[in-house]
């Protein structure tokens, strides 16, 4: 009997089969012992992954790339002074005291719908020759200054 049971006992304890008696508890603790640590090592692989979310770059770039569009945009108005911006600064020099800002008219009449009252032809002529309470600027201004008046005037309705 010895003999045949110690056979058996080494062929359980190879294979696994259940044969003389406390083989198989020994052999199924060891299993659950390993499973055990296996959590433990799955919650250490857990905090990493949580630590990286370091992502504040994205809202930093927006505020970089605006800074190049705001440059090229305001570049051009300053470039090419419009007849109407250089027109405007001839009124300043020799129009503003009579006729008051924006055309509103003071000593002279309001000119801001002028462009529906007198052609741009009329209103050369009024320029350089004046009229009524008006002096000429024939003298004062170049022909080429109130043509870019007139042009600017004559637009006003
Ligand atoms: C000394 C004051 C004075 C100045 C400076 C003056 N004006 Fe006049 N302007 C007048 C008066 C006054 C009249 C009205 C004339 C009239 O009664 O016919 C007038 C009339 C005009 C009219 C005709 C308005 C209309 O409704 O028919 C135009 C256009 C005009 N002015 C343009 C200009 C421009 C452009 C300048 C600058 C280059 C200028 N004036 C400078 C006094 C002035």
């Amino acid at each position: 009997m010895q003999k045949g049971c110690a056979a058996l006992w080494i062929a359980a304890a190879a294979i696994g089969l259940a044969g003389c008696g406390k083989v198989t508890p020994e052999g199924a603790a060891a299993p659950s012992a390993l499973a055990a640590s296996s959590p433990s090592a799955a919650a250490g692989t857990a905090a990493p992954s949580a630590a990286p979310p370091a992502v504040p770059s994205p809202a930093v770039t927006p505020v970089a790339s605006a800074e190049p569009t705001a440059k090229p945009a305001a570049a051009p108005p300053a470039a090419s002074p419009s007849p109407a911006a250089k027109a405007e600064e001839l009124y300043r020099g020799s129009c503003i005291g009579c006729h008051a800002a924006e055309l509103k008219g003071g000593f002279g009449p309001n000119l801001q719908q002028v462009g529906s009252r007198k052609t741009k032809d009329q209103i050369i002529r009024q320029i350089e020759q004046g009229g009524g309470d008006m002096p000429g600027f024939g003298g004062k201004l170049s022909k080429e200054q109130i043509d870019i008046l007139a042009s600017w005037l004559s637009q006003q309705k």
